[in-house]
């Protein structure tokens, strides 16, 4: 250590490096995510050939475990080449002897809280597979999956004893279909990836102020008025619920309401607290079309509108939205107004609950059970809604210390482009909540949250995959799997494997590249993505909201933002790297050389990719940051041989790096750069004592080294 600035640089790099240390010496796990509750490894594996045969027996042998079971088969079929006959597909009851033997106890409902447990045993003489639902052992066999391994050896899975079950009953993914319609395939493909990492609920988000996506009998204009034609058919619902319960998977729409009301009241402008006309919200924000609460009209409608949706879903529960309710137009209604006044309303959120209260009687009616997001949370309502935290987590504790149950998006808003690791180590319960038991109890689990306004079919898999797997694996997994670099391996796998299901996640990115360069050699571009990521958080539209051209719900979203993902591997890879590097002393000669290689493809990539983003309409806004990361690969350059030959930099060497390096931190093309903060570390080290008593170094080894969380 050559000063005390840097060694506390040094420890707070290497506090935040140690999920990668610990990974990297402790043994391997198996490939799995979610994580299973109980892994014994054994000792050798188990061949799986071509004369690979599935039994399945007891109560809960029904047709939906023997649809999976074809589907494994296929899946195991298509991944390894094995050709099994027709037998092995056709043939799995009563069979002796199989290599896979399934025994589930009954057929499994799908209601909250149903019995997803199973148990798994490889051992010489086969698999045995036990459940006490078809459902368990749906997610059984997803893991039998994920134990197969490919390699010289053929095809195996280890030797190993499982016993798993969820942490959390309600572990979703809800996928919004108003602000950009996502088309029945979208919704199937990405059900299967949710059966693969054992995901229990689609929340399907199907009305906002962008557009009404759901067939209605009693109100036709609802869908033919204010969808653009992009709706889903009562047909095509009842299709998607049949293909989510084949899965063991719930589904739960939304009918946002009171607010986000734009869609309804385009439709049917008399449902709205001012008179319009209205149309299709085309932007992004919060709008004030809300409907009328104190006309006895709106209840009629809803009240039929909810009877025929309550008969087209089959889930116990639906959900009514009641996020974001501005009450512009409530104030701005004289009769609203003098209402409120009369009934001593406070404030919106006291009118709201009126308005909820009828809405409950309604559900009631029509035998469903109200979940809403947090705003609904209001003291007095009956004790069997659900609380859908979104604002924070705060929400969720104080719903259920009040005997209300709950569910956690916050932390999940995966069209934030947050990293997995934020993600993955945001708790519903985190092991020091001071909820008491019986309040613990009430935290039913999370869900993951696709908004729709920066996503089409053609990116949305890239937004929730892989990053919702590990969200799958907090909401599954017992707490205690936290071990981020670990996460991070095995999600590169998982990644792969949900391709199976025709996710477009991995393989529409060189073809979105493709499309804009009209180029084949796509390297150059590969390496910009390596280190780029989106904009977070809300940021996106901020940017641009200001400018000739806002976005819209016909804005292209096929620039290289939309491209590039939430984790820029070789940016992840790097900081690692430099962070290991600052806690051991530039000791580790490969990570040295690791680092170097990075550096030096970052400043030769521009000069060999200036042309084609040049030539590319569509990509010449990248230039500047292309640019820039050559600029700033040459100051780590310089950094690193500094600091790994442990030389002195020269007087005043560091303070224009840095103020170079802070100047990278701009977005471009509403992305960034995710390789400032290592950069900013490594010339901090570089620097010596000039880097201790720099105050860009005091800062950054705050933000950069710590991390986000
Ligand atoms: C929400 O994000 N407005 C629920």
């Amino acid at each position: 250590m050559r000063n005390p600035m840097i060694a506390t640089l040094i420890t707070l790099a290497a506090t935040a490096a140690a999920g990668a240390a610990v990974a990297a010496s402790s043994p391997a796990t198996l490939d799995l995510m979610p994580m299973p509750r109980l892994v014994e490894l054994g000792s050798g594996d188990l061949t799986i050939t071509a004369g690979f045969t599935v039994s399945i027996d007891g109560g809960g042998a029904t047709p939906r475990l023997a649809d999976g079971v074809q589907r494994m088969l296929r899946r195991l079929s298509d991944r390894s080449g094995l050709f099994f006959p027709p037998s092995t597909f056709l043939e799995l009851t009563g069979r002796p002897a199989a290599a896979l033997t399934i025994s589930a106890g009954r057929a499994g409902a799908l209601v909250l809280g149903e019995d997803e447990s199973y148990t798994l045993r490889v051992a010489g003489d086969g698999m045995l597979l036990t459940a006490a639902t078809d459902i368990g052992a749906l997610r059984g066999l997803e893991t039998v999956l994920q134990l197969v391994t490919l390699d010289e050896r053929g095809v195996t899975v280890p030797m190993v004893r499982i016993e798993d079950a969820p942490r959390f009953p309600w572990r979703g993914l809800m996928i919004d279909a108003s602000r950009h319609f996502m088309p029945v395939e979208v919704v199937k493909r990405n059900l299967d990836a949710m059966a693969a990492v054992k995901l229990n609920v689609l929340h399907w988000h199907l009305v906002d102020d962008q557009g009404f996506r759901v067939e209605c009998l009693a109100f036709p204009r609802l869908h033919e008025a204010a969808s653009d034609g992009s709706y889903y058919t009562r047909a095509q619902i009842r299709e998607v619920q049949i293909f989510a319960a084949a899965r063991g998977i719930r589904v739960v729409p939304e009918f946002d309401l009171p607010g986000h009301a734009t869609a309804w009241a385009t439709a049917y402008p008399e449902l709205a607290s001012l008179p319009g006309p209205y149309r299709i919200e085309r932007s992004w924000g919060i709008f004030d079309p809300t409907l009328n609460p104190i006309q006895e009209e709106t209840y009629r409608f809803l009240d039929a509108f909810f009877g025929e949706m309550a008969a087209l879903f089959d889930d116990e529960f639906m959900h009514i939205g009641g996020d974001e309710n501005n009450g512009i137009q409530w104030a701005a209604n004289p009769e609203i107004a003098a209402h409120m006044a009369r009934e001593g309303y406070a404030d919106t959120l006291a009118m709201q609950r009126y308005f909820n209260e009828r809405m409950l009687e309604i559900f009631t009616r029509h035998g469903k059970r109200m979940i809403g997001w947090d705003e609904i949370f209001q003291e007095g309502l009956p004790k069997d809604i659900v609380i859908h935290s979104w604002r924070g987590r705060e929400a969720l504790a104080e719903a259920a210390s009040r005997g209300y149950a709950g569910i956690l998006s916050n932390g999940y808003y995966i069209d934030l482009m947050q990293p997995t690791d934020f993600h993955y180590l945001n708790d519903p319960l985190p092991a020091d909540s001071p909820l008491p038991e019986e309040a613990r109890r009430l935290v039913l689990g999370g869900e993951a949250t696709m908004w729709a306004e920066f996503v089409t079919p053609e990116t949305v898999d890239s937004r929730i995959w892989p990053r919702t797997a590990a969200i799958a694996e907090r909401l599954w997994s017992p707490g205690s799997v936290t071990d981020v670099a670990d996460m991070y391996r095995r999600l590169d796998r998982i990644s792969r494997l949900l391709e199976e299901h025709g996710l477009l996640h991995l393989k529409n990115r060189p073809m979105m590249l493709r499309r804009l360069c009209q180029c084949r050699d796509l390297a150059g571009l590969e390496t910009l993505l390596g280190v780029v990521e989106p904009v977070k958080v809300y940021r996106r539209n901020a940017l641009r909201k200001d400018s000739p051209h806002p976005y819209t719900q016909l804005s292209p979203l096929t620039r290289l933002v939309d491209i590039a993902g939430a984790d820029a591997a070789d940016a992840r890879a790097f900081r690692w790297t430099v962070e290991r590097m600052a806690a051991d002393g530039f000791a580790t000669p490969a990570d040295i050389d690791a680092a170097r290689q990075l550096l030096l493809r970052w400043r030769g990539n521009h000069a060999t990719v200036v042309e084609t983003l040049r030539a590319s309409p569509g990509l010449a806004e990248m230039e500047p940051l292309s640019a820039t990361l050559a600029e700033t690969a040459a100051i780590g350059l310089e950094a690193l041989e500094l600091a790994s030959s442990r030389l002195a930099a020269p007087a005043g060497w560091l303070e224009p790096r840095l103020a170079r390096l802070e100047a990278a931190r701009a977005p471009v093309g509403e992305a960034e750069l995710m390789v400032v903060d290592p950069l900013v570390l490594l010339a901090c080290l570089a620097a010596g004592p000039e880097g201790a008593a720099a105050d860009g170094c005091r800062l950054r080894a705050g933000t950069g080294a710590a991390g986000d969380h």
